[in-house]
This record gives C-alpha cells, structure tokens and sequence, in this order.
C-alpha cells in the first residue's frame, strides 16, 4: 500500500490528488507577498527588511497537508533568501517570525527547517497543461531563487521523479518475486529500472541545454547550500524563538547545523540502491589519511578531521518523514541481490535465472554508468567553475574567497563532493557480479 507512505503508484514521490497548492490560504498571505517579489527584493537587498517586519503566523490554521507542504516551501524560500541574500555577509541569526514557524512545519512533515529537495521540487512542482504529459514539454516549476536556469536544473530532476515513479512498483514486485521464487519477474523489474536508469542519465545530461554552468556555480548554488560543514557559519544557524530540539543532541534556543539542498534526498535514488544491494559506507573527510575513527593526537588532521559520516543514510534525515519510512521498510525488505547470488552460485541454472542475473548486472552497470556521468556533470557545473574563477580572480576581498572555498569543497548538501561522489560510484560498480 503505497499510499500510507505519501506514494502515488503513478507518479511516485511527486504529490498528486490534489497536486501541490499556488497559494496558502488567507491568514498567510503575508508571506506570500514576500514571496511574490522574492527576486526583486533580492536584487535591491532587501528581502531582509521585508522578512523583519513579518508578523509572527500560528501554524496551526493549517487544514491539510497540501497546506502544509506549501507553507515549507514558502518558508525555505524566504529563509534561505534571508541568510544568503548577501552573499557578503550572510545572516547567522534568524527571526522568530520565520525562525519558529519554519521549524514547526518541518517538524510536522518530520522535515528540516531549511531548504531540501523535497522544498524545491517535490513542491514545487507545477504542470502547464494539468491534462498534458509529465515531461519537460509540460512540467514547470512555481518558485525560484534567480531565473530560468534555475527552473531548468529543477525540472530535470521532476523529470526524472515523473519518470522513474514506475521503478517503485517495480522494486516492490521484484521483493515479493523473490519470496515466490519467480525469477523472470525480477528480470522484468530489473529491465524497467534500468530503462529509468537511462532515462534519468539522459534527463541529467540536459541540464547542458538550458542551465547555464556559470549561472548554476555563481548564482544559484549559494542559496541551496545550508549551515552543516559551513565555513560562512561555522556556528550553524540561531534560529529565535525558544524551539524545543528536533532532534537528540540537539539543545534548545541554540545554533543548529543542517545541510542544504541534494538530489542526494531524492527518495527514488535511495530505493534504488536498496533494489540493487548496493552498500554505502561513511566517508572520510579529504586529507584524513587517519584509520579509525579519531585521529591520533600526533596528527595535525585531527583538529580538522570529522568523523567519517555516511552522508547518503544522513540525507535520508531531509527527505519528508512517510518517504523515509519507505525507504527503510524497502530496507527491511527481502534481498534481491542475495537470490541473485544464490541463482548464480548453483551448478545449473534456468534460462530465467540466467536472464534475471544478466538483467541484475545490467541495471547495476547503469546505475554506475548514472554516477560516472554526474561526477562529469559535478566537474563542469563545479570544478571547472570553482577553477575559472580562481584563475581570474573574481571576487579577490577576503570574505568572497572563504565563500567560494567553501563551495568548491563541499556540496551544497556539505559533504567533501569529489571524494563521496567517487567513492559512492565505486561502490555501485562493487555490487557487478563476476557472471558474464
Ligand atoms: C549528490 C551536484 C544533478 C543525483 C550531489 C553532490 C553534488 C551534486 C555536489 C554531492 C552532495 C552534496 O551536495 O554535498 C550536482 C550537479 C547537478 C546535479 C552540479 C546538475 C547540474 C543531479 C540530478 C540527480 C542527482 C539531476 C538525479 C536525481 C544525486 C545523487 C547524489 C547527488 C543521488 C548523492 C550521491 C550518490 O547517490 O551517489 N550532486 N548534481 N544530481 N546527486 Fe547531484
Ligand atoms: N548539491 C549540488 C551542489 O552541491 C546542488 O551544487
């Protein structure tokens, strides 16, 4: 039963029935007027005036969960504008009047208080023609923080939610084909992720059409970053208001430290892995060479060195509460890759296992394949980026230079990007069996 767990078993991740709200009812329309001129207040430099001077709202006028979700969407536009607006000179503190209604929307929805892929494409997510196809000739976007190259990076992964929504009906059937001993219908599940594979690449690969890599780097990632591994808030985030902790460990009327926007939170991705067996492991920061998880005190790494953190099962923590409950009852679930093993341990096989097994090795080559690309992605939007502006020394002040240091290092979803990206391409590739 898909639905216990916010799932549409057409359209996947993406809320349907009723599709996500334009507008939040009456009583807050005070912040959808902020959101109205969202851009032309942040070219003046002034959308944190305009935020200041927000009334404090009562959340719990909210009806339904459409509401709901809107309003976290609402809210992660205006606050992440209110702490990056100026890139100069980022806010380390944020009003209660933002503060405290952030965080009990994202605790309703077991979300974040700051910006996520749920917030800016789950929904966000608009169709032109509500009867029209779920592609990019019909889908748009409603809220962005710059322009249209933004609303095109967006897309691609709406895109690809749209698109690889028949994959979880798919891995469902392949667990309970694994309990009936039916292995040429997991060959069959198997073919359609890896078609969703591939779609997904070509979908990726699209970006280069309409998202400028320039654009992407300069303008847009900044506001997509968060307060987690920050070199601009080192501290994290003071969120006003007195709120309770979200989390243990997490003290109350304190700076609080969360990561920023990844397709990383998309829950697709992550069942997908689960379908396939693959293992991702924590990761070591760059420069850690240390084993263990401290380092000596001999070694300079250790003033420096986080414990290695496994940011894939950390990004489940940003994926809207019901979804992670599916990624981890998927997690629970029978082991698709072990009847694979088995199948291919025996001395003879059926035709259908042996098809189930070639069509197992094919998707999990995709999915290397997927991560082979974006890393290629990763180095034109980012690397390159980062490098350009070394070289012609943009923003020379001392301020700009930590800024822009601090995004070339980390992703805006704050892990070390080059080392975690490779190093869970490597471990997709590790799941191939050695059966040819
Ligand atoms: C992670 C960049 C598009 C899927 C990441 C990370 C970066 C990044 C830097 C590291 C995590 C972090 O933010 O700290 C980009 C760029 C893109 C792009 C520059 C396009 C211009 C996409 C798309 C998808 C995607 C369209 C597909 C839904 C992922 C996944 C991860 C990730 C699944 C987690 C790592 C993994 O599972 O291997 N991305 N990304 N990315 N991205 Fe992207
Ligand atoms: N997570 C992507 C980045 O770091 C958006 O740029």
């Amino acid at each position: 039963d898909f639905t216990k767990y916010g799932i549409d078993p057409v359209h996947g991740f993406l809320p349907v029935n009723p599709p996500p709200l334009t507008r939040l009812p009456a009583a807050f329309e005070a912040w959808e007027k902020v959101l109205d001129v969202l851009q032309p207040l942040l070219l003046a430099g002034k959308l944190r005036h305009a935020i200041d001077q927000l009334p404090l709202l009562d959340v719990n006028e909210f009806t339904c969960l459409r509401e709901w979700q809107r309003a976290y969407t609402v809210l992660c536009f205006l606050g992440q504008g209110y702490v990056w607006g100026k890139p100069e000179d980022p806010s380390e503190v944020l009003p209660m009047a933002i503060a405290k209604p952030w965080y009990e929307v994202a605790r309703y929805l077991r979300l974040k208080p700051v910006i996520s892929y749920a917030a800016v494409e789950l929904f966000n997510y608009r169709l032109l023609d509500p009867n029209g196809p779920w592609d990019l000739s019909n889908l748009s976007v409603m809220h962005v923080f710059t322009g249209l190259d933004e609303a095109w990076f967006y897309l691609i992964s709406i895109a690809i939610e749209a698109t690889g929504a028949r994959a979880i009906p798919a891995i469902t059937d392949a667990m309970h084909a694994v309990l009936a001993n039916e292995p040429s219908v997991i060959a069959n599940s198997l073919d359609v992720m890896a078609a969703v594979i591939d779609e997904s690449i070509a979908l990726l690969m699209r970006n280069y059409e309409k998202n400028d890599p320039h654009i992407f780097y300069h303008r847009l990632r900044p506001y997509l970053s968060g307060w987690e591994n920050s070199a601009e808030l080192p501290r994290g985030l003071f969120y006003e208001g007195d709120l309770p902790a979200l989390a243990a460990g997490e003290p109350k009327g304190t700076f609080r430290k969360y990561a920023g926007a990844s397709a990383g939170q998309s829950s697709l991705i992550h069942c997908i892995d689960i379908a396939l067996g693959v293992q991702h492991l924590p990761t070591r920061s760059a420069g850690c060479t240390f084993s263990g998880n401290t380092a000596p005190a001999s070694s300079p790494a250790s003033a420096v060195c986080p414990p290695p953190t496994n940011h894939i099962h950390e990004m489940r923590r940003y994926m809207p509460g019901e979804h992670r409950d599916f990624v981890y009852a998927l997690e629970r679930g029978p082991s698709i890759r072990n009847f694979v093993l088995a199948a291919l341990a025996r001395d003879t096989r059926t035709p259908e296992e042996e098809r189930m097994i070639a069509a197992y090795n094919h998707c999990a080559d995709r999915m290397r394949a997927f991560r082979d690309r974006h890393l290629q992605i990763v180095a034109a939007y980012i690397i390159v980026q980062a490098r350009r502006k070394r070289e012609m020394g943009i923003g020379a002040d001392a301020q700009r230079e930590r800024a822009q240091q601090s995004l070339t290092a980390r992703g805006t979803g704050g892990t070390d990007l080059v080392p975690f990206l490779k190093q869970s391409r490597n471990e997709t590739a590790e799941v191939l069996t050695t059966h040819q």
